[in-house]
């Protein structure tokens, strides 16, 4: 990502920050670049506080700051302010890959500097960034005498939302984040929910709390304290996950802890379009990205989850050298750039129990020919992706992991899936504890250096890496569309996909793994998925990510017209438009190709059919267009009728108003393509 404009304005012009209050040196403000925008941070008897306010109406009533250290030793009581210092930065930087090409990086800066009054005096700093669209704010914590190695018992965040609005949220269910999202007021919550949570106001606005910048510290959960009368305090705080002895963060001065994020919008098209995050981790350190390319893929792998096929060796293996050369065939004749293929390598016997100890991320089953797969690939322009489940084995991952990439470079394998299909990490440690983010880190910091892509299922929530290292391709870290072949609870209900975009979507690109034209398993019949066909085109474009799945069997696209959908969407945009929508509800996504200027729209529903009026006034002024549109049929059910997919075409333009219609759990799929 390469910044492209830069402008560090000095301190002089800026006069963010007034003091105010009774304890004028006590009570700091910093305003948004748009003033709009507002955070103040309170020292109140020696405690830390920070509040925000948006165009002068309170959204965080004050709310505490800092940590409680192992042995009882507070870090949050008895400070002073021993200096403050502010900045201001306006750059614009390019992603390598994205949903728009330029991101402006916008932003004022305060750092308050605390000190212990009495004791050990130690230092504690407190840097909040204003955004016109949120604010982040860290824990920096300097190199000091008093504190070098020290443990984290619990940090102290709170976010004490001024009203009790509705919020949608996640159960923590540290493993992978593949819960359903619930709606409910923000007291209603008795449980840890994992962030980003999403919360709706009165009036139609959206509030998102979430972390950036998760390189060496816990992941970031929340919950409802209990007060001493026994009822919720209101206050949201943080609960981070704790490793194994119960701590929660080993630290070494100086130290930082990831930014705490609270993205604010006016509406959806504001929330879906805020990149705080990705500002708030650090530009690219991949110096030449070329290799990194975006792609739809297809897989040996729906087959295992429909329990066509196998992982492990035997009469219905999977990974075979035939069927591998099948699939390779398939994506060359459609324009896919990759075939992921699961079961290749050594190991899976163990994990059928549950032990990653046995992977060999180097060593193919004997009836699947790397050599031959791999040149075969290459004479068809198709690259293999590789798969490297570790079932939570990850020191026997690590200790394999350069050769497991000098493996991919030597077969021209440029991108891997991982995946860790275990509640623990080598047995003890949750996927989200420090001992987690270290892991995924190193991961994609070795991948880098061997040119590798990487896409994680079972990951720890995204928080904006992939500007840092873009060769963070795609995350699972959601309920995919694999739930819908086995799961026991009858697979993702409609509403579902209506409100990923608004929540899990805001912390990066998902490998939703879309595309499924054949709804039923034989082996689960009590499971299905729960769209239409149209639906599952209009996913392409409403679900953000990268590396996009055409998930089903070769044989169920085979002269299937609706195939044309996945074969002509892009996967990387210049810019993207939430048209309109509710959370649960329905989404109308608007992107435009990078490279080309075409149009494509995704429209979904949830289990209630619906007509939409779409002003297509997002659509370039000078231009006219062909407009093929994939939608539901009149008769078109989710429940009776699926398949049952329009294919139409008309010309228009940016003055065109689009009727569509959607049936229960439908969509529809558009191409705008632009006339020469
Ligand atoms: C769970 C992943 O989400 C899925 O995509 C994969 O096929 C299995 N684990 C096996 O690794």
């Amino acid at each position: 990502m390469k910044i492209i404009k830069t402008q560090v304005l000095t301190l002089a012009v800026l006069l963010l920050m007034f003091s105010c209050g009774k304890n004028d040196k006590n009570v700091l403000t910093l305003k948004s670049p748009d003033g709009k925008t507002a955070v103040t941070f309170t020292l109140d008897e020696g405690k830390a506080y920070y509040s925000v306010s948006k165009s002068g109406e309170r959204i965080l009533n004050p709310s505490r700051l800092g940590f409680m250290l192992t042995d009882n030793d507070s870090l949050c009581a008895n400070f002073e302010i021993i200096g403050t210092k502010t900045d201001s930065k306006d750059e614009t930087w390019q992603q390598v890959w994205g949903e728009e090409i330029d991101v402006r990086n916008h932003y004022n800066e305060l750092i308050v500097n605390l000190q212990e009054k009495t004791g050990k005096k130690r230092l504690l700093n407190i840097i909040f960034r204003t955004f016109d669209d949120g604010i982040g704010f860290r824990y920096d914590f300097p190199r000091q005498e008093n504190l070098t190695e020290f443990e984290i018992a619990d940090e102290l965040t709170e976010f004490a939302l001024a009203n009790d609005d509705s919020i949608w949220s996640q159960h923590l269910f540290d493993r992978d984040y593949e819960q359903l999202y619930t709606k409910r007021k923000i007291s209603e919550i008795a449980d840890t929910v994992s962030t980003p949570v999403t919360i709706e106001t009165a009036d139609g606005r959206y509030i998102a709390i979430h972390e950036a910048e998760l390189v060496d510290f816990a992941k970031m959960n929340l919950y409802l304290p209990l007060t001493s009368a026994n009822s919720r305090s209101g206050k949201l705080k943080a609960d981070l996950t704790p490793w194994s002895s119960g701590i929660k963060v080993y630290a070494h001065t100086p130290f930082v802890s990831p930014w705490r994020t609270i993205i604010l919008a006016d509406n959806l098209n504001d929330l879906v379009n805020s990149r705080l995050m990705l500002n708030l981790n650090e530009s690219c350190k991949i110096i030449d990205t070329q290799w990194i390319t975006p792609t739809k893929y297809i897989g040996i792998w729906w087959g295992m989850h429909l329990e066509k096929y196998s992982w492990v060796q035997g009469a219905k293996h999977g990974a075979t050298t035939e069927n591998m050369k099948q699939y390779i065939d398939f994506a060359a004749a459609n324009g896919f750039g990759g075939v992921l293929v699961e079961g290749w390598n050594i190991g899976w016997e163990g994990y059928m129990v549950g032990n990653g100890e046995f992977f060999r991320f180097a060593q193919p089953y004997p009836d699947f020919d790397i050599e031959e797969v791999s040149s075969y690939a290459a004479d068809k322009g198709v690259e293999m992706i590789g798969h490297n489940e570790t079932a939570g084995a990850i020191t026997n991952y690590e200790n394999q992991l350069d050769s497991a990439f000098r493996f991919a470079n030597k077969y021209g394998i440029h991108s891997i899936k991982t995946g860790y299909v275990n509640p623990l990490l080598d047995g003890k440690e949750r996927h989200s504890s420090q001992y987690g983010v270290r892991h995924y880190r190193k991961v994609v910091e070795t991948a880098a250096k061997f040119q590798v892509m990487i896409d994680t299922h079972e990951p720890i929530m995204p928080t904006g890496w992939q500007r840092t290292y873009p060769n963070l391709m795609s995350q699972e870290g959601t309920r995919g569309q694999e739930w819908d072949a086995w799961s026991t609870d009858g697979g993702n209900p409609p509403e579902h996909s209506t409100i990923l975009p608004f929540t899990r979507a805001l912390a990066g690109p998902i490998d939703f793994t879309p595309g499924t034209f054949n709804f039923t398993n034989p082996v689960h019949p009590q499971t299905r998925v729960q769209t239409t066909i149209a639906k599952q085109l209009a996913l392409y474009v409403v679900i953000y990510s990268p590396l996009q799945m055409a998930s089903d069997l070769p044989e169920n696209y085979e002269n299937c017209p609706n195939f044309e959908f996945i074969r002509i969407v892009p996967v990387d945009w210049q810019k993207s438009i939430i048209l309109d929508g509710k959370i649960g509800d329905f989404v109308v996504t608007a992107r435009k190709d990078k490279h080309s200027d075409d149009w494509y729209l995704g429209a979904i529903t949830d289990e209630n059919a619906r007509n939409l009026k779409l002003q297509l006034n997002f659509l370039d002024k000078d231009k006219k267009y062909t407009a093929k549109i994939f939608g539901d049929a009149p008769d078109a059910d989710w429940k009776t009728k699926p398949s049952a997919v329009e294919i139409t075409e008309t010309e228009i333009d940016a003055n065109s108003v689009l009727d569509l219609h959607l049936a229960t759990s439908g969509g529809a799929a558009i191409q705008f393509k632009a006339q020469k």
